[in-house]
C-alpha cells in the first residue's frame, strides 16, 4: 500500500486550499482510498479545481483536455472521476467498457446547465449550414450534436481547422467563444453561456489589487469576462496558467481562475507570491471558488470506491455521437 506522509503540522496533508478537518481523520481516508484504489485496481483522475487533500490520493491531475487523454489511456476497470459531472461523462464517453464513478452525482456545471438539449438541438437545426462546435463544458447529448469540441486549451486550434468559408456555431461559453474570435478573427455565433466563477471576478477590486501589486502580472482563464482578459498578460487554459508561473521571470501573479489551481501552483512555485483575483461576491476565501467542483469531499471519494457507485450510465446511441465529435478533437493533437 502506497504510505501517505505523516500528518506532522495540521494541514501538512490536505493543504491550504483543503477543507478545514482534524488532520488525522483526513489521513487516515486518504490512507483507506489508496487501499481500495490499490484491491480494485481502480486509477482516480482529479481536475485542479479539486481540493489539495483530493489531489494527494489522484493518479493523474490537470486540465480538461489532459483528464480526457488521460480516460481514453488508462486500462483500470475502475475511473473514478473527481470534477463535474460533465468530466466524468466524457471519460465515459471515451472508455465506455470502465466503470465510470463520480463522487458526487450533483456535482454540475453552470455552462453546461446553461445549454439543455431540446433548446440546443433548436439552435442547432435553425442553423443548418453552421459548423457546430461546443466547449467540452456540455452535457453529452449537446456533444452527440456537435462537430467538433474543444476545450480551453485546444479551441483556437480547433476554430482554426475549420475552412475559413463555414460559419461556426460556438457553445455553451459566450466568453471563451468571444476570446477565440477575436484571436482567430472567425464569424462565430455564440450561445449565452457563461461560468458563474469566472463571471464573478470584480474587475474594480481587481484593478485596486493590481494598484497595491503594480509588479504583479495578471493571468486569466479564458472563461473571464472580456474586460478582465482585457487587463491580462496571460490567458490560458489552468494547464497554461501553471505552465506561465512556472516559466515566467515575474515574482508575483494575480490568478484569474478557480482558486483550487492555486495548490498546485504553491508547490510548483513555492518562491513566487501568487494571489487569486478577487471576486464579486465576499466570500470566506475572498477567491473565487467552484461550488460543483467543491462538493466532492475525500469522504465521498472513500465511499464511491468502496461502494462502486454513484456511476455514470450513458445511452450508447448518444454516446456514440460524442465520441465521434470527442475522437475528432482528439486527433487534432
Ligand atoms: P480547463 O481545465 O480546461 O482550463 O477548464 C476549466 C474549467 O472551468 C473546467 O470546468
Ligand atoms: Fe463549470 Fe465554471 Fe465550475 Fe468550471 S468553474 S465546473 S465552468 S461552473
Amino acid at each position: 500500500m502506497t504510505m501517505l506522509p505523516q500528518p506532522t503540522v495540521s494541514r501538512t496533508l490536505i493543504g491550504a486550499d483543503g477543507p478545514p478537518s482534524s488532520p488525522l481523520a483526513q489521513h487516515a481516508l486518504a490512507e483507506e482510498i489508496l487501499d481500495l484504489k490499490r484491491r480494485k485496481n481502480a486509477v482516480i483522475l482529479a481536475h485542479y479545481y479539486q481540493t489539495g487533500d483530493i489531489q494527494q490520493v489522484a493518479d493523474h491531475i490537470g486540465d480538461s483536455l489532459a483528464l480526457a487523454q488521460a480516460a481514453e489511456r488508462t486500462d483500470a476497470p475502475i475511473i473514478l472521476f473527481c470534477g463535474v459531472h460533465f468530466m466524468a461523462e466524457t471519460a465515459k464517453i471515451l472508455n465506455p467498457q470502465r466503470k465510470l464513478l463520480l463522487p458526487d452525482m450533483t456535482a454540475g456545471c453552470s455552462l453546461a446547465d446553461s445549454a439543455p438539449p431540446e433548446k440546443f438541438r433548436a439552435f442547432v437545426n435553425a442553423h443548418p449550414d453552421h459548423v457546430v462546435v461546443s466547449y467540452i463544458n456540455c452535457s453529452a447529448e449537446v456533444k452527440a450534436m456537435s462537430d467538433i469540441i474543444c476545450t480551453s486549451s485546444n479551441a483556437v486550434r480547433v476554430v482554426n481547422s475549420i475552412p475559413v468559408d463555414h460559419p461556426i456555431l460556438f457553445a455553451p461559453d459566450k466568453h471563451l467563444g468571444a476570446y477565440v474570435q477575436r484571436v482567430t478573427g472567425r464569424r462565430m455565433l455564440l450561445w449565452d453561456g457563461t461560468c458563474e466563477v469566472h463571471v464573478n471576478i470584480s474587475i474594480d477590486k481587481l484593478k485596486l489589487l493590481k494598484g497595491k501589486y503594480p509588479e504583479a502580472k495578471l493571468i486569466a482563464h479564458p472563461e473571464c469576462p472580456s474586460h478582465i482578459l482585457a487587463e491580462a498578460d496571460h490567458v490560458g487554459s489552468t494547464s497554461s496558467l501553471l505552465d506561465f508561473v512556472k516559466r515566467d521571470t515575474g515574482k508575483t501573479f494575480i490568478v484569474a481562475t478557480e482558486a483550487g489551481i492555486l495548490y498546485n501552483m504553491r508547490a510548483a512555485v513555492p518562491h513566487k507570491t501568487l494571489i487569486p483575483a478577487p471576486a464579486y461576491a465576499d466570500n470566506e476565501c475572498a477567491c473565487s471558488e467552484c461550488p460543483y467542483m467543491k462538493q466532492n469531499t475525500l469522504a465521498k471519494v472513500r465511499d464511491a470506491l468502496l461502494l462502486e457507485q454513484p456511476e455514470i450510465v450513458l445511452d450508447e446511441e448518444v454516446r456514440l455521437r460524442a465520441h465521434r465529435a470527442l475522437r475528432r478533437m482528439l486527433e487534432l493533437g
